[in-house]
């Protein structure tokens, strides 16, 4: 019965993790997968989260199941950090959170929702995008429209288009958008942006749904939040799929939430006994330890503060390095203006190379990035700079 399966394709990120790997010469340079390094090109565990570790070694009791929608605090948390401390939508009772499987495991279970229990038909993803959208979406089986997003003679937002595509996108049709720090471009919309788009969607009667796996990477944890807040000051629904792999650094403990807000605390309930159904069925209940730590420095002052400093080290060593990756290539003999990294959000940045640069890039100086030009700007280190700057101004 396996005989006629053919091999799949590699997954076009994890696959070039994998690759690495396996690469041998020493110099090689990660820009692939979107992980976190530090000046020593090292994924550290957030200070914080180790102190929580180490009293939940001390005070765990059982290993009993969790509840099908996690730990409620943790839930609880979340709320606070997607919608602000006291939000009115939460103090309304219309935001019920599920602990999920990282961000990923909150967009399968929104994808999920969305086909069983909504009457959408129709998903807008951003182009370019993050290319699991795709596949999640594909997966359910539900219809990918594509607005533009990216404009490659500006390098920067294609407004216009991006308003005159999403101005086909019809009442209850679902537009996905990320939160901040677009994942491959590291473009944002601006405030006023934010408030033209959730203008829209409200009138044009639309599901928004975020994906937000990199809130405090932009500008803050607050900040960040501006785009989706926006929204739901102006919706009755909305669905949002958050993450901790990076801002918590908790890439494999894979924790993450799926958030439904609704009109009222009544549809919002009866709405998310749906969710736990779909949970049930996909993996039953989530794990315990990594949102356990979540929990323990969000309502832990003192390791909440340290967090929060960490994670502003994180976004700002982030952006000196991108002001001295455009420096350097300018030194390096780079003709091309590459001043636009410089006000790019979060880890990435879509450098405008092609994708036989990308291969020359590996092929000759063993340095790895998406095929799509996008490059992972937190695994550019003061150590590894030089060279890559010099490799990317010989393949250009
Ligand atoms: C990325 O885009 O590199 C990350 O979100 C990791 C992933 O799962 O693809």
């Amino acid at each position: 019965m396996f005989n006629h399966i053919q091999a799949a394709p590699a997954d076009p990120i994890l696959g070039l993790g994998e690759a690495f790997k396996a690469e041998s010469r020493a110099e090689k340079i990660n820009l692939g997968i979107g992980v976190y390094k530090d000046a020593n090109g090292q994924t550290p565990i957030v200070k914080a989260v180790k102190e929580a570790e180490t009293r939940l070694l001390a005070d765990e009791k059982t290993k009993n199941y969790l509840t099908i929608d996690g730990i409620a605090d943790f839930n609880t948390q979340t709320q606070a950090l997607l919608f602000g401390e006291g939000a009115d939508v939460i103090k309304q009772g219309r935001a019920k959170t599920a602990q999920s499987l990282g961000g990923t495991g909150a967009l399968r279970i929104a994808a999920e929702f969305i086909k069983r229990q909504t009457n959408a038909q129709k998903v807008w993803i951003s182009t370019p995008t993050w290319p699991n959208h795709n596949a999640i979406f594909n997966a359910v089986g539900i219809n990918i429209k594509e607005y533009r997003y990216y404009n490659k003679e500006t390098k920067a937002l294609d407004w216009d288009n991006l308003l005159a595509d999403l101005n086909q996108a019809g009442k209850g049709d679902v537009v996905l958008f990320h939160g901040c720090c677009h994942n491959p471009t590291g473009i944002d919309p601006t405030p006023e942006q934010w408030k033209t788009l959730a203008k829209m969607s409200a009138e044009k009667g639309w599901l928004p749904l975020f994906d937000f796996a990199y809130q405090g990477f932009a500008n803050g944890l607050e900040e960040d939040a501006y785009g989706l807040r926006t929204f739901v000051q102006n919706h009755a629904e909305v669905l949002v799929a958050s993450s901790y792999s990076k801002n918590f650094g908790l890439y494999n403990e894979r924790v993450g939430a799926f958030t439904l807000v609704a009109e009222n605390a009544e549809v919002a309930n009866n709405a998310f006994s749906q969710v736990k159904s779909i949970i049930r069925v996909l993996y039953s209940n989530p794990s315990s330890h990594g949102a356990s730590a979540v929990a323990t420095v969000l309502a832990d002052p003192q390791l909440k503060a340290s967090w929060i400093d960490e994670l502003a080290e994180m976004r700002n060593r982030i952006k000196e390095m991108r002001a001295k990756f455009v420096q350097l290539l300018k030194e390096k003999g780079a003709t091309q203006n590459f001043d636009f990294i410089i006000a790019q959000n979060g880890m990435f940045s879509f450098s405008g190379l092609t994708p036989e640069q990308v291969d020359r890039l590996k092929d000759e100086f063993a340095i790895y990035a998406v095929r799509s030009g996008r490059i992972n700007v937190a695994g550019i280190t003061n150590d590894n700079i030089d060279a890559l700057c010099e490799a990317i101004v010989k393949v250009l």
